[in-house]
């Protein structure tokens, strides 16, 4: 096989020429022959399957989109059985090893890797979006002390959109480009400046002398030095994790991004959305929840206890398991590796003993080994955060910053995309027929 030419769902290209399925439907006694294409027959062809002329046609039943595809696309591939992704057919194993976070950011959003005079040309518009209107840092100020930084960005990037309304000109390449510099650019202050407000520190100003992580990382912990100098191992092991969360095709944020913006909304406030889908304890808060599992369980000796009320149900195993891949996460490898090197830098997380006992163990036992249930990508990394003195709140917001390429990737994509149209799934009524309405006094 070519390495280079596309592929449909699967490690080898399929024909799609001439597949079909021909489906028997036993209520009827009628044949259907559907077409398959790229290993897919088209939901919408099964509506001509009917029991009479007033039927509605069948549907599929497909809760939480378990298999499902709702787009076509180019961006990135996984095969779930084997451990691989890839970004526009690169692995991710080498773009970690060599390109830079925003290197592969245009890679994901324009398909191709830069030339220099292009990367040159996306980094200068990047690092001079970074700075936010000071309204915004009002509008941060009115926040809570405590208040979660995953809810201060999403509020912050929808009320972005009051701050740029040519943003809603999605159909204008010029305006979606700026948007789009904006978005990058700025993801990075407002986490920053969300994680200062909960110290009640001064905000820092983005340093436009610094590399896209090296400024992120001065907003965070700059004091009273005049010039903020990243540590260039935390800065790459930075930049390393933002490539690593970059783009994951269809997960739940991308499906958010792509779901909202598909109504024609703005891309901030899709992208609010996308965060918010980002946030939740089974998505990109499983960093965040990874880390409390492991000071739950407090010592090495306590793992075996922890499993077992895994094993029964009680608790789940966080960082462990993914809807695609049943295979150890390619990601978790790479950046498992990079805790150690952030460890050589910060000195060795105690947690990272707790980590490796659950792996050992989960990766031994039949509960684990027959569900396929191996580390993902938020196994390791909340403890690399950690040892970098982020607090567990931010481990959200930093997942949100990387994963700020896809969503535009899948953006893009979707929009132009002619048969792609307002989102909208169908539902099998379960519910009563038509009712009499009974006044209040009346009802028994
Ligand atoms: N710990 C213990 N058991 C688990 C775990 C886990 N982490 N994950 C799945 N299982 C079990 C389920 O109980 C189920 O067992 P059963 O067949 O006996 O009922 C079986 O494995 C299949 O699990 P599902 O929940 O059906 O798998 P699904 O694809 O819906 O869920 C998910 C995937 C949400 C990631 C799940 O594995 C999970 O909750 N993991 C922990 C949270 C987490 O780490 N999320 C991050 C995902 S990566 C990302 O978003 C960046």
């Amino acid at each position: 096989m070519d390495k280079s030419s596309p592929v449909a769902n699967a490690a080898e290209p399929r024909s799609g020429q001439h597949e079909s399925l021909t489906i028997t439907d036993n209520r009827t006694g009628k044949r259907y022959e559907l077409p398959v294409t790229n290993g897919c027959i088209r939901a919408s062809d099964l509506r001509k399957i009917k029991t009479a002329d007033d039927d509605f046609g069948l549907m599929s039943y497909d809760p939480a989109f378990t298999n499902t595809a709702a787009c076509a696309s180019k961006v990135t591939f996984i095969d779930g059985e084997r451990g691989i992704l890839r970004y526009r057919g690169y692995p991710i194993e080498v773009l970690a090893e060599k390109s830079t976070y925003l290197e592969t950011a245009y890679l994901l959003i324009h398909g191709e890797l830069p030339r220099r005079a292009q990367l040159a040309d996306w980094t200068f518009h990047i690092t001079h979006h970074t700075f936010l209107h000071e309204s915004i840092k009002k509008f941060l100020d009115g926040f809570h002390y405590d208040a979660h930084p995953m809810g201060m960005l999403i509020s912050a990037v929808a009320a972005l959109s009051t701050f740029y309304p040519e943003a809603k000109e999605i159909f204008n390449a010029e305006s979606r480009k700026k948007q789009t510099y904006r978005l990058l650019g700025k993801m990075p202050t407002i986490a920053a400046f969300s994680y200062r407000h909960s110290l009640g520190l001064p905000f820092v100003y983005p340093d436009n002398d610094l590399s896209y992580t090296g400024n992120f990382l001065n907003m965070l912990f700059k004091t009273t030095e005049l010039k903020y100098r990243p540590n260039p191992a935390l800065e790459r092991a930075l930049d390393v994790l933002f490539i690593l969360h970059a783009d994951h095709e269809q997960n739940c944020s991308s499906s958010a991004m792509r779901g909202v913006a598909s109504s024609q909304a703005d891309p901030y406030c899709a992208t609010a959305a996308a965060a918010a889908a980002l946030y939740g304890p089974l998505h990109g808060g499983a960093n965040e929840a990874v880390l409390r599992m492991l000071l739950q369980i407090g010592s090495v000796e306590k793992v075996p206890e922890y499993i077992r009320r895994v094993k029964e149900g009680e608790v789940r195993l966080m960082g462990f398991g993914h809807r695609v891949y049943k295979n150890y996460d390619p990601r978790a490898k790479i950046i498992k590796r990079t805790a150690y090197e952030v460890f050589d830098v910060m000195g060795r997380n105690p947690l990272l003993d707790i980590a490796l006992e659950c792996e050992r163990i989960a990766l031994e036992d039949d509960y684990f080994v027959s569900r396929k249930l191996y580390p993902n990508v938020d196994f390791y990394s909340g403890l690399i955060y950690q040892s970098m003195g982020l607090p567990v709140t931010m481990f959200p917001a930093l997942f949100a910053i990387g994963r700020m390429a896809g969503w535009i990737a899948q953006w893009e994509e979707m929009l132009a995309d002619p048969e792609q149209k307002i989102s909208r799934p169908r539902q099998v009524y379960l519910g009563y027929g038509t009712r009499e309405y009974v006044p209040v006094d009346d009802r028994g």
